[in-house]
């Protein structure tokens, strides 16, 4: 598409990744030999997107054969095989506070950075800036949608990772819309739930149609 940035393109949709993409992910808790699995989406209807996903037990990540590793590396290679930018547990039908993320540079719209593999646990916002910016989101389990968000333009939020360390994140922009997507998947909530004004909620198609140019020109 002429016009995939990732303001257009969406949250969950954004990479279409080359075959020899960037999956640096290694294997830990998992024997060698056994394969990652990709999981089956869960779209809007199932209950257990609205579900407030259950914490994780920090205890069992000091464990190397906890089965949240395995979840993760299945969440990743589905987040990537959907050409996603984030993935939720509860998209996959596990209501665990677990989420992946991870994108890359878009040569044509330069200026979003790049995120490597980023594996959250139990994470929180902990701040909201007051300043909001509008975008157009999209979602794995609402895939044929997209919908004008508005979001904080940053956030902090902290989280754990896999191997139970905490970490702070200071995210502005495209990140911090793609975080604030994701943790709203943790508490049972999509990006419809946060649209003001439903009559910018398009099927994808329409979208490009009508609304596509328009955001170009705000790019
Ligand atoms: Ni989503």
């Amino acid at each position: 598409m002429l016009y995939e940035s990732f303001r257009s393109m969406g949250v969950e949709r954004a990479l279409k990744r080359h075959a020899s993409g960037n999956i640096f992910y290694s294997h830990p808790g998992r024997g060698k030999g056994e394969k990652m699995a990709r999981l089956k989406i869960a779209r809007l209807g199932n209950p257990i997107l609205r579900q407030k996903a259950a914490p994780v037990d920090l205890n069992d990540l000091k464990n190397p054969e906890n089965e949240i590793r395995a979840l993760v590396q299945d969440m990743v290679e589905t987040m990537h095989h959907e050409g996603g930018v984030g993935l939720a547990a509860p998209q996959v039908a596990r209501s665990l506070q677990v989420a992946v993320l991870e994108y890359e540079e878009n040569e044509r719209y330069p200026g979003h950075g790049t995120v490597p593999l980023t594996v959250l646990i139990n994470p929180v916002i902990t701040r909201y800036s007051e300043e909001k910016q509008l975008g157009w989101e999209s979602c794995l389990s609402l895939s044929d949608f997209r919908g004008r968000v508005e979001r904080s333009l940053s956030v902090t939020v902290e989280a754990w990772d896999l191997e139970g360390n905490k970490r702070v994140i200071d995210a502005e922009g495209f990140l911090a819309v793609v975080l604030q997507h994701e943790i709203d998947h943790l508490n049972g909530l999509v990006f419809i739930d946060r649209m003001d004004d439903l009559t910018q909620l398009a099927y994808e198609e329409e979208f490009e149609t009508y609304w596509m140019g328009e955001e170009a020109v705000e790019a």
